[in-house]
């Protein structure tokens, strides 16, 4: 099966996790909560009532999962740092933390994989009153990419501002799904905004400190597809694509908000300053992209879909199967996708810095046979593949994820790793679509 794949021997091969997601260690080193803390305390929120409070216990553990990802031949590593970690409420260092993050970059470097850290996965400090509602946040976040410049910034040869921002803005703030777990579409679109600054006055911040950190932004752009060929379906479609794509991607090109979009921030239009554009639109060294499916839109029916201008079809496998989470299979969608893209915005060369598939197959007898996984990974960079004999300038491909992990809203219902974790015990089992990617990437970097 891995034959018909082939990718430049330059092409960097690695797994992604998140701090949140499989750090744990919640209350050591002087750690202070995240609006995650916060979110998992709420009855209700996680699906499982679980919390990250050991998540994968990585806080310890990292030596074994560094090794173990050496031993699964990748190379590169993209993690997030835990901004409550490293950083206390007054804005000062916090050695204890920033010395887990030192011994952590220690630890790949004997092994001699690559960092490429994200400083915002999600876990805003709770102490940042108003959290990305109050402009203040982008110039507190500023002030933390200042912080890992001077302290780390010599060990980072790669680092992205933000991951997936829409979440942060629109599952956060509108849909309620995601901490904070506020409903206000005004709210969620400045947010955005906040977010979108905060990624601008971060990389000047660090361009001040250091020239030579490659910088970018981890986003999730979104192909939404009408549900029928009715008008009212197809414009659902587009505004859905610019709510998710057009919303980050035209600040960081010194280009203004959709009007449709301008429209929906309503009273709170003010927090938008004429002097924002220009600092979003840092010039960048990369763009990662996280592709998982497609979506498909249709017309708004109720209030709060109309707020939006769209509503998303649930998939029902009818015309793509499903992963575990019940996300469509949709791997023509990232080729869909990146050509988009990339007729819409000059984004400079390309990194997936995500993709992967919810597939909840057990170990047995020290097994674990994750088949549909492994078709997941093997058609998607087939997909790929194309997409760089193309000539698109996609440089790497990181898996999510190293870890069966919180899956946030999920909690620890759906399994994303290609090693799996039983999580009463910490035991790490590589699964089969770990030995599929082993082979792969041997056979493409001709290293055994
Ligand atoms: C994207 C997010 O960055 C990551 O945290 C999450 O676990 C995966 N998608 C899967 O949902």
């Amino acid at each position: 099966m891995t034959d018909v794949l082939s990718f430049p021997s330059s092409f960097e091969w690695g797994c992604a996790t998140a701090a949140f997601q499989i750090e744990g260690g919640a209350h050591e080193g002087g750690k202070l909560p995240s609006i995650w803390d916060d979110f998992c305390a709420q009855p209700g929120r996680i699906k499982d009532a679980s919390d990250g409070l050991v998540a994968c216990d990585h806080y310890h553990r990292y030596p074994e999962d560094v090794a173990l990802m050496a031993s699964l031949g990748l190379r590169h590593y993209r993690f997030s740092i835990a901004w409550t970690r490293v950083m206390d409420a007054q804005g000062r260092p916090n050695p204890a933390g920033l010395d887990f993050y030192r011994r952590l970059l220690d630890e790949l470097q004997r092994h001699g994989i690559t960092p490429n850290a994200t400083l915002f996965h999600w876990d805003l400090p709770s102490h940042l009153e108003g959290g990305w509602l109050n402009r203040d946040t982008a110039q507190r976040f500023a002030d933390y990419a200042d912080l890992i410049a001077r302290e780390l910034g010599d060990r980072l040869p790669r680092v992205a501002t933000l991951n997936e921002p829409w979440c942060s803005a629109f599952l956060g703030h509108d849909r309620g799904v995601f901490a904070p777990g506020l409903q206000d579409r005004e709210a969620s679109l400045v947010a955005a905004h906040h977010l979108m600054l905060a990624h601008g006055l971060a990389v000047q911040a660090w361009r001040a400190v250091r020239s030579d950190t490659a910088l970018g932004i981890v986003l999730n752009p979104e192909l939404c597809d009408p549900a029928s060929a009715a008008a009212a379906d197809v414009a659902a479609a587009r505004l859905a694509e610019l709510e998710r794509n057009d919303v980050f991607l035209n600040p960081l090109f010194g280009r203004e908000w959709p009007a449709e979009m301008l429209a929906q921030i309503g009273t709170r239009a003010h927090e938008r300053r004429s002097e924002d554009l220009a600092i979003c639109a840092q010039p960048l060294d990369f763009i990662g992209l996280n592709y998982y499916t497609r979506s498909v839109a249709r017309a708004p029916a109720s209030a709060s879909e109309t707020r939006r201008g769209y509503a998303i079809v649930p998939p029902t496998g009818a015309e793509h199967p499903l992963t575990d989470i019940g996300w469509e299979i949709y791997p023509s969608g990232l080729g869909r996708m990146v050509r988009k893209l990339c007729a819409q915005w000059p984004l400079p060369p390309i990194w997936i810095t995500e993709n992967g598939a919810a597939d909840n197959t057990g170990v047995s007898q020290g097994e674990c046979h994750d088949v549909m996984r492994t078709h997941y990974l093997q058609t998607h960079l087939a997909e790929l593949s194309t997409l760089i004999e193309a000539g698109f300038d996609i440089r790497g491909y990181y898996v999510w994820s190293l870890l069966d992990n919180f899956e946030w809203a999920e909690g620890y219902s759906q399994r994303f790793g290609i090693v799996h974790v039983d999580y009463a015990t910490q035991t790490r089992t590589p699964k089969h679509s770990a030995r599929w990617l082993q082979a792969l990437m041997q056979r493409s970097t001709g290293v055994a």
